[in-house]
């Protein structure tokens, strides 16, 4: 593995599941690895799980890390090639990737969707050019499409949750009230179709994810019979894909209750947080027993701690 910048890195996610679960047992087993190294945690947008998380799973290595919040502390960067840089943008990606693989040995980068020009999303602008600049391996922490480090930690939950030969696992589309991007959604779409499941999405019209990604994942515009018999319900929100970055409804219809989770065969909830409560899944979910999301936010630290380790074992 050179970078990771989606799931499709992982060259088996089966392995890739049972190595993170067996990292858990001694977290700091390869403490040697990280020695005298350095990861660079560049943030365009706000987090708290995968900062934190990515910063333990680096200890655990012996790495250490410089973080930094690019969008409001770094100068502003210019992508294009060949353009006269006499606007504001103050830094070539060029020069700034190639510096801060001067410093760092890893570097890893948040950088959301815009969700006002598709194309621009689509391209990865910021992830994609570190990538081509950088000479170091380059860590996707939440692109514009992707969440790749997300969809893993989830793969490793259902694992350990899991008492069926083929589960059944819905990937719901929940309301909020801001535009959210597609990125978990579509992680977790390629992550679930390789695994040995019946996978299902539910979301009303005009809020089908990339028809390129879903593939032949059967889509449900009944959230209620997508629920039918379900063991593992994953709630999450995006915006409009086809009507790209718009919120096309604001009721609370397909808001995730405990009357709802009935229908199921007691599924396990889930959801990667931070999420609002009321709005998304009532609290009545969210508070009973069968809610993994916090071992989702723990398995965050392993699945960063493997793909750590997978780099630094590169060379
Ligand atoms: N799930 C997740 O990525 O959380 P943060 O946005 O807080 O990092």
């Amino acid at each position: 593995m050179k970078h990771y910048l989606t799931l499709e890195d992982i060259p088996n996610l089966q392995q890739a599941v049972d190595q993170v679960i067996g990292l858990k047992k001694d977290a700091y087993a390869s403490e040697h690895l990280g020695k005298h190294k350095t990861l660079g945690m560049l943030f365009f947008n706000p987090s708290l799980r995968t900062r934190l998380s990515t910063q333990k799973a680096a200890q655990h290595l012996g790495l250490k890390t410089m973080v930094m919040n690019f969008s409001n502390e770094a100068w502003a960067l210019e992508f294009e090639d060949g353009t006269k840089m006499s606007g504001l943008r103050s830094e070539h990606i060029k020069e700034a990737a190639a510096v801060v693989s001067q410093y760092c040995d890893i570097v890893a980068i948040r950088a959301f969707a815009s969700l006002s020009d598709k194309l621009k999303d689509e391209e990865e602008q910021v992830l994609h050019n570190f990538a081509r600049y950088a000479s170091i391996p380059v860590i996707n922490m939440e692109s514009a499409t992707a969440h790749p480090l997300q969809a893993l930690a989830d793969a490793v939950t259902i694992q350990e949750h899991n008492v069926k030969k083929r589960p059944k696992i819905v990937l719901t589309w929940a309301p909020h009230p801001k535009a959210l991007p597609h990125a978990v959604g579509n992680s977790f779409t390629r992550m679930a179709q390789q695994l040995e499941a019946d996978f299902v999405i539910a979301q009303p019209e005009g809020y089908e994810l990339n028809p390129a990604i879903t593939k032949n994942t059967p889509l449900y515009y009944n959230q209620e019979e997508a629920l039918k018999d379900a063991d593992f319900v994953y709630a999450k929100n995006w915006c409009s894909y086809s009507d790209y970055g718009k919120i096309l409804r604001t009721d609370d219809e397909w808001m995730l209750t405990a009357e709802k989770m009935e229908l199921t065969n007691r599924a396990k909830f889930m959801h990667c947080l931070p999420i609002r409560r009321n709005v998304v899944v009532s609290d009545q979910v969210l508070d009973h027993p069968n809610a993994l999301v916090i071992e989702q936010a723990n398995n965050r630290t392993y699945a960063a701690q493997w793909v750590l380790k997978q780099l630094l074992e590169n060379g």
